[in-house]
């Protein structure tokens, strides 16, 4: 019987376990729940027996996926998958896949919602702003982008968006500005909302360059990754803008020294919260399912990353 693991340090909500479990149990599936483990060696040890495996944010290092000897396909059920060891995938021969767009209207609620909570400082009750006329700068028009710019558009937003990978005629049918470089995309929009995943090319390329370019009252929105920021440059732009505000899904590594020194000009989630809706983690968690079973059965190789 083919064995698939759901290895979830941060559990799907339980109607999303519900649905897998019944996506399974049709396919004649054996299923194992492995949630809330303590330790990454935990997690090296439930994967020796299992022939499939979806994973969140859950690192799957070449450690984990060397002791994986029988798996033959991983899924994160979400976008990124800068947690899996693609080259240790390929060379065990495992399918990487991961869920585009399953999980994006969450995390594109969450940043409007992060959006108007910093505006109006927190609730705190003291006068805050308004989002409508202001610009905003979506940087990478994927399918998070995309919903940014469709809830944004009901706030009454001017929206703006870089992506080399996208024929500007493609963001401009969405009435979105499609703009040609990055600086102008941070020179124009006083809120730039990150969408780009972290690799080699990204990582650290949130830069003070780029930062120093945003108008006054500058905000930068971050559901992307931590990794994607200059830490280094992001504590400078804090320390000589005083008008500059950052809010994030992801807490920084520098997290500590912006509480201490930049009051109200931050806030970040305690915990990723993103994807942390019912919808989001039934949508992901059933289209995760079907990946597996559509490969193991057919060899359908849609969504592969390796
Ligand atoms: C993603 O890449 O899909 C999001 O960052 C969500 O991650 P999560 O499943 O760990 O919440």
């Amino acid at each position: 019987m083919t064995k698939v693991l759901v290895a979830t340090v941060k559990p799907f909500a339980p109607a999303a376990v519900e649905c897998i479990k019944e996506v399974f149990e049709k396919a004649g599936y054996e299923l194992e729940l492995f949630e809330k483990y303590a330790d990454q060696s935990d997690f090296v040890e439930a994967v020796k027996d299992a022939d499939a495996m979806i994973i969140r944010s859950d690192k799957a290092t070449k450690e984990v996926l060397d002791a994986a000897k029988n798996l033959k396909i991983i899924v994160r059920a979400g976008a990124g998958y800068d947690n899996i060891d693609l080259e240790a995938a390929s060379k065990n021969g495992i399918v990487a896949m991961n869920t585009p767009g399953q999980n994006s209207n969450a995390v594109a609620e969450l940043v409007l919602g992060m959006m108007v909570y910093h505006a109006r400082n927190q609730y705190n009750g003291k006068a805050g702003t308004e989002l409508k006329g202001k610009k905003l700068g979506i940087h990478a028009y994927g399918n998070v982008g995309k919903y940014v710019a469709d809830i944004a558009k009901g706030f009454g937003m001017e929206i703006y968006a870089y992506d080399p990978f996208i024929p500007k005629e493609n963001i401009e049918k969405d009435n979105v500005t499609a703009v040609d470089s990055v600086e102008e995309l941070y020179s124009k929009c006083q809120y730039i909302s990150l969408h780009i995943p972290a690799n080699e090319k990204t990582k650290k390329s949130i830069n003070l360059d780029l930062l120093s370019k945003m108008p006054k009252n500058a905000t930068l929105i971050n559901t992307a990754r931590k990794e994607v920021i200059c830490e280094e440059d992001l504590l400078k732009v804090f320390a000589e803008r005083d008008d500059f505000n950052y809010i994030s899904d992801i807490a920084p590594d520098c997290k500590a020294e912006i509480e201490e020194k930049f009051v109200g000009r931050y806030f970040f989630t305690p915990k990723k919260m993103g994807a942390q809706t019912a919808e989001a983690n039934i949508n992901a968690g059933i289209a995760a399912s079907n990946q597996i079973i559509n490969f193991i059965e057919k060899g359908d190789t849609t969504f592969k990353v390796n």
